[in-house]
C-alpha cells in the first residue's frame, strides 16, 4: 500500500518544505521508495534537492496530463527518492483549470501509486485549488505548526476544511500528525503552544518536535538534505526520529485494523 501524505498549512514559513524534504529523505534512507511532489509554484523543495527539471516537464504538465507522470519525475541525488518538481507556471492551475478537471492529481497518481511506498506532497501556503487537489489525492495529512504566537490561529479553519473534504470528497483522509516545528525547549512560548495544542489535539501531536536549528535553514542553499549537510545536528536527529515515528504510527494503525477484522 502507498501512503500519500500531504504536508499542509495555509500559513507560509512554518516548515512545510523543510519537513517534506527531510521526511522524504529520512524515509528513503530507510529503503522506502519515495516520491516527493513539489506542489508549491515557488519550487522550493525541488531546489532543496538540487533537481534541475526540464521547465516544460513538471508537476503542471503531469497534472494537466499533457505529459506522462514518468516524463515529469526525476531521480534526486538520494537513492530511493524521486521528485515531481514545480516552477512558477504551476500557479496557472489555480487560475485556468476548467470545471471537471479540478481534482486531477488523484487520478494522475492512481495509476502509478503502487510504484512507491510513500508519496509526500509539499503544499503551497494557501487553501488553493492545488492544495485541495493534494488533500483529495492523499490519505494522510501532516500539519506542521510553528511554535510561536498565533500558531493555532488558522489551524481550526484547516481542520474544518479537512473535515469537509473528508465528508464530501475523500472519506479515507485522516490526520497523520501535527508536527511542532522551530521548537525551542527553553522558550516559554514554545511550551505554551504545545500545551494549548495538547488540549485540543492530544493524540494527533507527534512526540518528535523539530527544534529551531540553523543547520536546517542553511541546508537548502547547499541543495542538500539535513542528513547530508549536517548529519550530527539536532535537526538531522529530529527528522530521523520523525521518520521513525511516521513508520511506527502507520504500522500500528495497520496492526490495529487487522486486529479489529
Ligand atoms: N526547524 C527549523 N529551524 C530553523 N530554521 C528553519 C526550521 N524549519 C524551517 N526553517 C527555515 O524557515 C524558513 C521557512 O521554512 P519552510 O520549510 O520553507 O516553510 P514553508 O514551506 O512552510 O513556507 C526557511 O528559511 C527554512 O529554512
Ligand atoms: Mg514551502
Amino acid at each position: 500500500m502507498t501512503y500519500t501524505i500531504a504536508v499542509v498549512n495555509q500559513k507560509g514559513g512554518v516548515g512545510k518544505t523543510t519537513s517534506s524534504v527531510n521526511l522524504a529523505a529520512g524515509l528513503a534512507g530507510k529503503k522506502y521508495k519515495v516520491l516527493l511532489i513539489d506542489f508549491d509554484p515557488q519550487g522550493h523543495s525541488s531546489e532543496h534537492l538540487s533537481v534541475k527539471p526540464n521547465p516544460n516537464k513538471t508537476a503542471l504538465e503531469a497534472l494537466t496530463k499533457s505529459e506522462e507522470l514518468e516524463a515529469c519525475t526525476y531521480p534526486s541525488y538520494i537513492p530511493n527518492l524521486w521528485v515531481l518538481p514545480s516552477n512558477l507556471r504551476l500557479g496557472q492551475y489555480n487560475q485556468n483549470t476548467p470545471v471537471g478537471r479540478q481534482f486531477n492529481l488523484k487520478e494522475v497518481l492512481a495509476e502509478k501509486k503502487s510504484e512507491y511506498d510513500f508519496i509526500i506532497i509539499d503544499c503551497q501556503p494557501s487553501l488553493s485549488l492545488l492544495t485541495l487537489n493534494a488533500l483529495v489525492a492523499c490519505n494522510k495529512v501532516l500539519l506542521p505548526v510553528q511554535a510561536e504566537f498565533l500558531a493555532l490561529d488558522g489551524l481550526s479553519q484547516l481542520i474544518v476544511t479537512l473535515k469537509e473534504i473528508q465528508s464530501k470528497l475523500q472519506p479515507n483522509l485522516s490526520v497523520l500528525g501535527i508536527l511542532l516545528t522551530m521548537y525551542d525547549r527553553r522558550n516559554k512560548l514554545s511550551f505554551e503552544v504545545r500545551s494549548e495544542l495538547e488540549k485540543n489535539f492530544k493524540e494527533d501531536i507527534f512526540s518528535t518536535a523539530i527544534p529551531r536549528n540553523v543547520k536546517l535553514a542553511e541546508a537548502p542553499s547547499f541543495g542538500k538534505t539535513i542528513f547530508d549537510y549536517a548529519p550530527t545536528s539536532p535537526g538531522a536527529q529530529a527528522y530521523f526520529d520523525l521518520s521513525d515515528e511516521v513508520v511506527k504510527k502507520l504500522d500500528l494503525k495497520k496492526r490495529r485494523k487487522a486486529k479489529a477484522k
